[in-house]
């Protein structure tokens, strides 16, 4: 028998609550295999509710240990009380105070939601609906309370006492060996943004001085002995503070920011009001553990967490359907963030790079959903690169719509109007409206379909008239469950670059609503006409890629080397350099495919040659533009029968005609940035190391006598993590002598690093060549190996995934096995981590008959299972729907 589907939530069924809950004050006893918890709610009757209406709280694998009434022991008839359910048939007219005892096992909590263990930190996760399996609670966003939460616990074992605001007392238990300590959230908040902590934790202090003159306490707690890792969080947290001032006039509202590290945790990290948890992946750093893409990610988590205070915590979702009011917007914020402290091309690259990669075969696959999706089974399956990464997408529309001054307006009448509330898409939406007196309709149609629009262009040149006509058409392909779409307002940034590669000056434009370099496409079709080009022009459209669409124009090889060379918009600069190599991959492909022979076209090869060159775009940008489209994006571009074995094998073969034609000229760069002096994560060092990794990256294949001794002693003399990985991850993925003597020094030199050493699992499960899914089987027994700590699951089988393209999708069914049995034995454990590494298996109907029916059989077995969680149920039922 085949596990029930749980019942669909509807967007269109929202209801508000009957109770609201204004108070909660907790009571935690903490004590291993045995925590109570006693809540007492203050609940009253909403207007509107009938006296005596049932109260029905949310609970999740609870066990009711007590439960009163003002005060009162109550009769057994008036309350029913299972696992995930309690009942109050007729609960008293008059606001009443219920008070509840709940009894938890954190250290059995295998699924790191609602209260838990990582190592032997106490610590929570309440999003999207944990508090549920800590008390039983209307556990829905739109309920928002004061709490105050008293933590008791052994002084010995949890020196270290945290919940969400302000501290209010502390004290002994005397003759005990116990400690209490009371914290105090003036700001009423939904119960996923409750939290605690505590545990045996090392602090480190620091304050920051708000714009109105407020001191703040800032502290990050960590493991004892990691406190020397804990320096870039902390810079990065007060340098997102002050930006959240000066670019959003937004200033932080408790006395006290506490950020927490723990190792066991399901996603990056969580906004808990004044006290963030992290990942810790997202937290710890040093130049011997940390690459400069850690450093990155790092600032932009930090930031995105604290961001949430005001996008998220102070105004939050109505339901879960809003989820990306919060994120998608939060995205957008610690995105803009980045590109201020960073490099703006570099960092819009990078993020294209994400969304194509991510968003874009999600959206095309059989989980794709609207940015609100309208329909759920599980929520915290939902917490994806639609939500997330395209709602960001939305919110950057919006400004190059309106124009930052009308988008600066419409936000700040936003927090103006919804600060302490629970809201909606379309209360955002009305503030933009107002604030820039503008029909946003239309463009509401973005959080309502799903599906990647394609934009399609053709152009023409009238001499005679001096005109220039661009046809433009969009459309979204039918996907499930979506036939039909109507016409998205599009924004799309432009230049006619002229024979000179300046862009052109022109005369008035028919067609389409132009205002400065941005002309909107609204409907199906659209002939826009500029007049008095004085010259045929090159289009360059979708600068800056101002809309989360594909362009469908057709270019000439000439015109994209041309606007490879001379595009003044660094990012379409980087797009037609990707665009001519990954028109000569998808040919390549197809000719290994047939079994036919190919070689690389000179053009392409040439224009990789000449960007090394380009010393006046900076190191980042260069190293950008030398990357290749990946495996999984030209699979992506060939659509349908797509041949893992053939693609790799044609970006091989791209890679090393490159290195052929470039090696005379790699040296310099990559013994550059080795010149010495202490490292420094700044973006500009950064970029450094990127251009000369991926000239390294093309010399280890360039036939040069002296490649492998290169990459060696870049390996062994390396100083920092950034250049020790690089080195490392081209001796594993090309094979190259002493592979097995660099992957044994790495581990010799990173045992005690967890950090460090998920990316030796990850550097192995991610190469290419026959003999990966034998190494990834040992590595699962491996004694490093933990199948309960999720970044070590990621590292290794998640990567294997999504990062090993030939592998994965083997000929023989076997990549396809073990994820499928990996899965089924995770989700006993942590349905999260299972569903999530479920999701690799989204894009199976684009791949070649043989192996879609491979992965059919893989996912069928997945379902035939009888006690799968309601996670991966939803996610195989989608996925083979
Ligand atoms: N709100 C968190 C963040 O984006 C993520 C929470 C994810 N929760 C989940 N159940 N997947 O910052
Ligand atoms: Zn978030």
């Amino acid at each position: 028998m085949r596990s029930e589907t749980a019942p669909a939530i509807r967007l269109e069924d929202y209801q508000p609550p009957l109770y609201r809950i204004d108070k909660v004050a907790l009571n935690v006893e903490l004590a291993p295999g045995a925590t109570r918890v006693t809540a007492t709610l203050e609940v009253s009757r909403q207007p509107g509710t009938e006296a005596g209406a049932p109260l029905v709280l949310d609970g999740d694998e609870l066990s009711l240990a007590g439960i009163k009434l003002n005060g009162e022991a109550l009769a057994e008839t008036a309350y029913a009380a299972t696992a995930d359910r309690l009942e109050l048939a007729s609960p008293p007219a008059d606001p009443f105070e219920l008070t509840l005892v709940t009894e938890l096992d954190p250290d059995a909590n295998t699924k790191l939601m609602g209260l838990f263990r990582s190592s032997a930190t106490y610590c929570t996760q309440c999003e999207a609906e944990g508090f549920r399996r800590i008390t039983y609670f209307l556990d829905r966003p739109d309920v928002l309370a004061v709490y105050t939460t008293r933590l008791e616990a052994s002084k010995k074992d949890c020196p270290v006492l945290l919940a969400n605001g302000n501290l209010t007392e502390t004290g002994d238990i005397d003759g005990t060996g116990r400690h209490y300590a009371v914290w105090h959230d003036p700001h009423p908040k939904p119960a996923y943004l409750f939290a605690l902590v505590a545990g045996d934790l090392a602090e480190v202090p620091d304050t920051f001085t708000t714009m109105s003159g407020k001191e703040v306490a800032l502290n990050i707690y960590v493991e004892h002995g990691k406190e020397s890792l804990c320096d870039w969080a902390m810079d990065s947290l007060k340098r997102s503070m002050r930006w959240d001032e000066e670019v959003f006039g937004r200033e932080y509202d408790l006395d006290v920011f506490n950020i927490v590290a723990v190792s066991d945790f399901n996603m990056g990290a969580m906004e808990n009001k004044g006290l963030n948890i992290f990942n810790d992946k997202y937290v710890l750093a040093d130049p011997e553990t940390a690459t400069d893409q850690d450093y990155a990610n790092i600032e932009a988590v930090i930031a995105h967490e604290y961001f949430h205070n005001w996008t998220g915590n102070r105004i939050t979702c109505r339901d879960w359907f809003q989820l990306c009011l919060k994120e998608g917007l939060t995205v957008f914020r610690d995105q803009e963030f980045s590109s201020d402290m960073r490099s703006r091309a570099v960092k819009r690259i990078a993020d294209v790079r994400l969304l194509k990669s991510h968003q874009f075969p999600e959206d095309a696959g059989p989980l794709a959903h609207p940015v609100r999706p309208r329909t759920y089974h599980e929520i915290n399956n939902f917490y994806t690169a639609t939500v997330y990464e395209k709602g960001a997408e939305v919110v950057r529309m919006l400004q190059t719509l309106l124009g930052e001054q009308k988008f600066r307006a419409g936000l700040d009448l936003y927090f103006d109007r919804h600060d302490g509330e629970a809201t909606t898409i379309e209360a955002f939406l009305s503030c933009f409206e107002e604030a820039s007196s503008t029909d946003l309709e239309q463009f509401s149609l973005w959080y309502e379909q799903a599906g990647t629009p394609v934009v399609s262009v053709e152009t023409e040149y009238d001499p005679d008239r001096k005109s220039f006509t661009v046809s433009l058409s969009q459309e979204i392909p039918p996907i499930a469950g979506q036939k039909s779409s109507k016409p998205a307002v599009i924004p799309l940034r432009f230049g006619l670059i002229g024979s000179n590669g300046e862009d052109m000056e022109t005369g008035s434009v028919e067609g389409a609503n132009v205002a400065g370099d941005v002309l909107v496409l609204d409907k199906a079709h659209q002939d826009v006409v500029f007049h008095n080009v004085a010259a045929a022009p090159v289009l360059s459209l979708l600068r800056g890629f101002s809309a989360p669409v594909r362009l469908n124009q057709p270019l000439h090889s000439e015109e994209l080397l041309f606007q490879a060379a001379q595009d003044r918009d660094p990012f379409n600069r980087w797009q037609a350099v990707q665009t001519l190599a990954m028109q000569d991959l998808v040919r390549l492909a197809g000719l290994v495919r047939d079994g036919s022979e190919g070689t690389p076209s000179e053009d392409v090869i040439g224009v990789f040659a000449s960007v090394l060159g380009e010393t006046q775009l900076d190191e980042a940008l260069r190293a950008q533009a030398l990357t290749l489209p990946s495996e999984a994006d030209v699979a992506q571009e060939i659509g349908k029968d797509v041949n893992p074995d053939a693609i790799h094998t044609a970006r091989q073969m791209l890679r090393r005609a490159v290195a052929a034609r470039i090696a005379s000229s790699l040296v310099p760069f990559i013994t550059d940035q080795s010149a010495g002096g202490t490292f420094s994560p700044d973006a500009q060092a950064a970029g450094k190391r990127a251009l000369a990794h991926r000239c390294l990256h093309y010399y280890a294949v360039s036939g040069a006598a002296d490649a492998t001794d290169l990459v060696w002693s870049r390996f062994a003399s390396a100083d920092n993590m950034t250049d020790r990985l690089a080195a490392l991850t081209l001796l594993v993925h090309d094979h190259m002598p002493r592979e097995e003597e660099a992957l044994a020094a790495y581990r010799e030199r990173h045992t005690d690093s967890s950090l460090a050493m998920d990316k030796w699992f990850m550097t192995q499960a991610t190469a290419p060549g026959n003999e990966t899914l034998d190494r990834v089987k040992a590595l699962m027994s491996d004694p490093s190996y933990d199948a309960g700590n999720p970044n070590r699951v990621r590292s290794l089988l998640q990567s294997f995934a999504t990062g090993n393209p030939t592998q994965f999708a083997r000929m023989d069914g076997a990549g396809f096995e073990l994820i499928a049995e990996s899965v089924l034995e995770i989700d006993k454990r942590n349905p999260q981590v299972a569903s999530r590494l479920l999701t690799s298996f989204r894009s199976w109907r684009a791949l070649d008959p043989q192996r879609s029916a491979l992965a059919e059989s893989a996912l069928l077995r997945i379902s035939a299972c009888e006690n799968l969680s309601r996670d991966s149920r939803d996610i195989v039922d989608r996925t083979l729907q």
